[in-house]
Order: structure tokens, then sequence, then C-alpha cells
């Protein structure tokens, strides 16, 4: 039996759940390099801990973060923090030889996502970046028909991601404050659709401008308190940009678009075809090749259930039956797993170099936003 990967996981809410079902989850669907051991989780909430740590099925739980850079048992640490914590977690975690697997985004500003980067390049620890929409099979399989030229070259990127909530009556909380979240919609929203669209094309976004951010809802209720305070982050960005193939690229975020609950969307137009994925929808991908000819030509819907043609699907239930949110979570830790055990991922996992660029075009939007200019990404260093 392979010594297991030993586990300790940072955070115990939204993101704590779905890392800790992943993690529940991989070796039994997964045939794994190496099986994974839930060691322990930490997160401030000790009234909380000992009862998520049972249910979830870690070892030990604490209160103290750094106990865990300390503990030499410890071989993957789950970053799954707010934003601003990010960077000195992640960072102690590689100064003490461990692999961090961190949320996105990267960090809530540029230095922090810098100095990440830095410490990951000295580390002796693998990197990884939770972009987990990389691993829906329809964005899996865009990857590879993108890859395998089926689009030709590339003309247009479309991608929103848009969300409900974000009204005056959702009470204040860190996602509202700049100095914990660094932005608000787009660090939060636009992260996700910035990596999906360079995973799926292969390039980068080489000059961002036209940005407009916009915060609509200017104070919030403090939770257990009267009081209101104000909030400090964008409910909603967009910008455009410039793929290095000379393709045009149009992103938008919103946490105030009543309609859209989670719609996270990306086109791609080439010369020779397009597709289309909406996480609505997350099973399917939409593809439309050229080749068909007038006489036939439309939009395919591909459910992309099937074992033997669509990534990730193999290890889940018999074809067509679909998969959910919390899966693409679980393909990734897969991935983490076999990355570390120096076997290939079934999709390209992103790092903390690669997060790192996409945070460069998410600081070229804000600068585009305030100072109403076009920002090549090469200025953002
Ligand atoms: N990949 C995705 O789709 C996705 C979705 C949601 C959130 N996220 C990201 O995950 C991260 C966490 O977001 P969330 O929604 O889970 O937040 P959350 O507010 O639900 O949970 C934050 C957790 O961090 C813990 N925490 C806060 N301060 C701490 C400290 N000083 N030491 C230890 N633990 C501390 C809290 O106890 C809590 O358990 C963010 O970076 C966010 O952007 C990613």
């Amino acid at each position: 039996m392979p010594k297991p990967i030993s586990i300790a996981l940072l955070g115990q809410k939204f993101m704590g759940r779905a890392h800790s079902n992943a993690w529940g989850q991989v070796g039994r669907f997964f045939d794994l390099p190496r099986p994974v051991r839930l060691a322990t989780v930490a997160a401030r909430d000790a009234a909380e801990l000992a009862t998520f740590a049972e249910r979830w099925g870690w070892e030990n739980w604490t209160t103290r973060w750094r106990s865990v850079a300390a503990d030499e048992g410890i071989d993957l640490v789950d970053v799954g923090t707010p934003n601003h914590l990010h960077a000195q977690q992640a960072i102690a975690m590689l100064e003490a030889g461990k692999h961090v697997a961190c949320e996105k985004p990267l960090a809530g500003n540029l230095d922090d996502a810098r100095a990440m980067r830095q410490a990951a390049r000295k580390a002796s620890g693998r990197t990884f970046v939770w972009f987990n929409y990389r691993r829906c099979p329809a964005v899996a399989l865009a990857q590879r028909l993108v890859a395998e030229g089926r689009l030709g070259r590339i003309h247009h990127v479309r991608a929103t991601y848009l969300q409900e909530w974000g009204g005056p009556e959702t009470p204040m909380s860190w996602r509202f404050k700049k100095a914990q979240a660094g932005s608000g919609a787009h660090g939060d929203l636009n992260a996700h659709i910035v990596d999906m669209a360079r995973f799926v094309t292969g390039q980068e976004l080489v000059e961002v401008g036209g940005a407009l951010s916009r915060t609509f809802v200017k104070e919030r209720r403090v939770p257990g308190t009267r009081k209101k305070a104000r909030s400090t982050v964008d409910d909603s960005l967009l910008f455009i940009a410039t793929l290095s193939g000379g393709g045009s690229a149009s992103f938008e975020a919103s946490r105030v678009a009543p309609g859209h609950q989670n719609r996270n969307t990306l086109e791609v137009n080439g010369s020779d075809g397009s597709l289309a994925f909406d996480f609505e929808d997350m099973n399917v991908l939409r593809f439309m090749d050229a080749a068909d000819g007038p006489r036939e030509a439309g939009w395919r819907r591909i459910m992309c259930t099937n074992a033997e043609e669509h990534p990730y699907a193999g290890a889940w239930w018999p074809d067509a039956h679909v998969l959910g949110y919390e899966h693409g979570f679980t393909n990734m830790a897969a991935d983490i797993v076999r990355a570390i055990c120096r076997r290939r991922p079934e999709a390209p996992l992103p790092d903390f170099e690669d997060a790192w660029q996409t945070q460069r075009v998410l600081e070229a939007a804000l600068v585009s936003a305030r100072e109403r200019c076009a920002v090549p990404i090469s200025q953002i260093r």
C-alpha cells in the first residue's frame, strides 16, 4: 500500500465543505497512485470545528493554522480561506516544504500574488489553484477541441459570469470589503472566466481596455447590529481584451444581474467553428463545425457523459448520468494527486505561475477601469 498523501484544509465554510467532499470522495471514484488522508482542518470557528471535522472525516482540527506548517506529517495544504489570507498561509506552507492547493483568485491584490509566485518558484512543493471549472467535462473537452485545431483561427471569446445574490438585502461580509477580498465580482467571477478563456484557447490576453466597474449597493447591513457599513468593492466589472493570436475577447462579471443565478458562460468563435459552454447546463458543450456546410450547419448539443470520449466521465456513473458542481472539485483533487505522484493530470492544472498570469489580467482591468485607458499586460509586473 503506497503511503497516503496527508492533507490539511484551511477554512471550513463554503469551500471547506466543497473541498472536504472532494478529498473524501476522490479515492472512492478514481484509481489513485496514492491514497489521501484527511488529517487536519484549521479554521476560526472553534464552536463548529469539532462537528465539522467529524462530519467530513477529518482526523484532527485546530484554530491555529500555523501549527499545520510545523506538522511534519502534513504533505499538502489546501487553502480555502478569504483572499487576503492566501499569501501568508500559502507562503508559510511552501516555506515549510508542503505542496499547496490554493483557492482562487490567487490573491486579493497583485503584490500578494507576486509574492506567492516568487515563493512557489523557490519551493520544493508543487502548487495548484482551484480553478475548478476547467474540470467540468464539457470545458475540458472544449480545450481538447481547440488544441486539435477544430475551431481553426480563434476570432472571438465572449465570457460572462453573472449572478444575482448581491442586492441590497445581502448583508456585509468579507466579500464586500476590499481589504479582505481585493475586489468584488471581478476577483470572484472574472477570475474564473479569464482562467477558462486562457485554458480553452491556449492563448494569453495581451491587452485589456474599456473596463467599467460599478458599485450599485454602496452600504450593507452589518450582521447582528443595526449599523450599515460601506461596501468597498465592485458589484460588476466588464472589460474587453486582445488575445495573443489577434482575436478579440470580452468579459463581464456581475453579482446584481437578476435572472442569472450562476451563469458562467464561455463562447469561442474560430475560422472553422464555434463552441459554447453554460454552467447552468454544465454537462453540455455546444459545438458548431463550419465544415458541415450550409445544408446541415448548426449547433450540436454534446452531452459530455461518455466514459470513452469525455474527460473525467469514466470515473463516475454509467454513460448519460449527469454530473454536478461538486464533481469539478473531485476531478481536480484526482488531478492534484496524479501531479504530486508525477503522473499526467487528465487536463492541465493551473499552478501559481499560471494563476499569476490571470491575476495580471485582473489587475490590468482594474487599472483600465480607474484610468479609463487601454493597458498592455506587459506593463503589469
Ligand atoms: N472555486 C470556486 O468556485 C469558489 C467558490 C467560492 C469561493 N471560492 C474562494 O474560496 C475562498 C473561501 O471562500 P468561501 O466562500 O469558502 O468563504 P467562507 O466565508 O464561506 O469561508 C471562509 C473560511 O475561512 C475561515 N477563516 C477566516 N479567517 C481565518 C483565519 N484567520 N484563519 C483560519 N481560517 C480562517 C473561516 O473560519 C471560514 O471557515 C475565497 O478565496 C473564495 O474566493 C472559490
